[in-house]
């Protein structure tokens, strides 16, 4: 497939009809910065220009994290108008990973927090791994999550848990995750990957116009839902940036101390 993916943190690889995008920053969990969203931009694109692709597996190297979110250094040294065109940045990669034609499974191998949860959510399948931990922490952090998951996860678990998990920033188990509908597999670790790769499979043996077709029209459903509001989540996480708020909960992060909330 394209090489234009390869030095990047994001990885493509395809074996028979199915290809995997694994997210390749351990070392920053997996986090999702500027070059990283522009990578998978890069992998989306060469996925749907692959006719031979029938199935899509997203995942993260490492048995810590799928993806800890939205890079929080750069964030703290990001101002509003920065923070707008980040949010966008996240906002066009996964609506574009979302509306391949192709499904897609999300392979959680560890933490799926903030952006991380919600890359995950642009996905039609989550397959998680026992020890992963899943949530939107970002009120922690002064912030909203501002990567489509204010939308996308009330439309998956409802209104009454995404305000549980939003609000309070809560971080759950895999097995809470099961039980509330925000994933619908958990595996042991170690079978993951066989696991997410055996559905892929399914999936990509199903009649492939039928199942694009399907696809459309399950996403326009959802869509029909939530597109406003999709959009003005852009400018409401841009809005936090101009909080000090922000400021203190993203450096309370860094610094590894509990912000100091000023309401402003
Ligand atoms: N961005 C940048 N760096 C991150 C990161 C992130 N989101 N998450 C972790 N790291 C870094 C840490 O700063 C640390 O770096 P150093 O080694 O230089 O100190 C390194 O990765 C390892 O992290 P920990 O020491 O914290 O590792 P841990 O195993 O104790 O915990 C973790 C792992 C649970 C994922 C924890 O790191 C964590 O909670 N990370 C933050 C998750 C988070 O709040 N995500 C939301 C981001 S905001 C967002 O995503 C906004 C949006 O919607 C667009």
């Amino acid at each position: 497939m394209s090489d234009a993916a390869a030095p990047q943190a994001i990885t493509l690889e395809r074996t028979d009809a199915v290809a995997t995008i694994r997210i390749d920053r351990p070392k920053a969990m997996n986090a999702l910065d500027a070059d990283t969203l522009r990578a998978l931009a890069r992998a989306v694109r060469d996925v749907r220009r692959d006719a031979d692709v029938r199935a899509v597996v997203v995942t993260g190297t490492g048995p810590k994290a799928f993806s800890a979110g939205a890079d929080i250094a750069a964030m703290a040294a990001m101002s509003p108008g920065d923070g707008h065109a980040y949010s966008q940045l996240g906002h066009e990669v996964f609506n574009r990973l979302e509306a391949l034609d192709v499904p897609v499974v999300a392979a959680v191998n560890g933490a799926a927090l903030g952006g991380g949860l919600e890359l995950a959510l642009a996905c039609d399948f989550i397959v998680a791994a026992e020890h992963a931990r899943l949530g939107l922490p970002e009120t922690s952090l002064g912030l909203i999550p501002g990567f489509g998951g204010t939308q996308r996860l009330a439309l998956r678990v409802g209104l009454a848990q995404a305000r549980q998990l939003v609000y309070l920033g809560r971080v759950i188990e895999a097995a809470e995750a099961l039980r509330i509908g925000l994933v619908d597999r958990v595996m042991p670790g170690d079978t993951l990957a066989e696991a997410a790769g055996s559905l892929a499979r399914e999936l990509a043996g199903r009649a492939p116009v039928a199942l694009a077709q399907a696809k459309r029209l399950t996403r326009a459903a959802a869509h029909a839902a939530m597109a406003p509001a999709l959009a003005h989540e852009v400018d409401a996480f841009a809005a936090t940036f101009a909080s000090d708020d922000r400021i203190e909960g993203l450096r309370a992060f860094l610094e590894k101390r509990a912000p100091a909330w000023k309401g402003r």
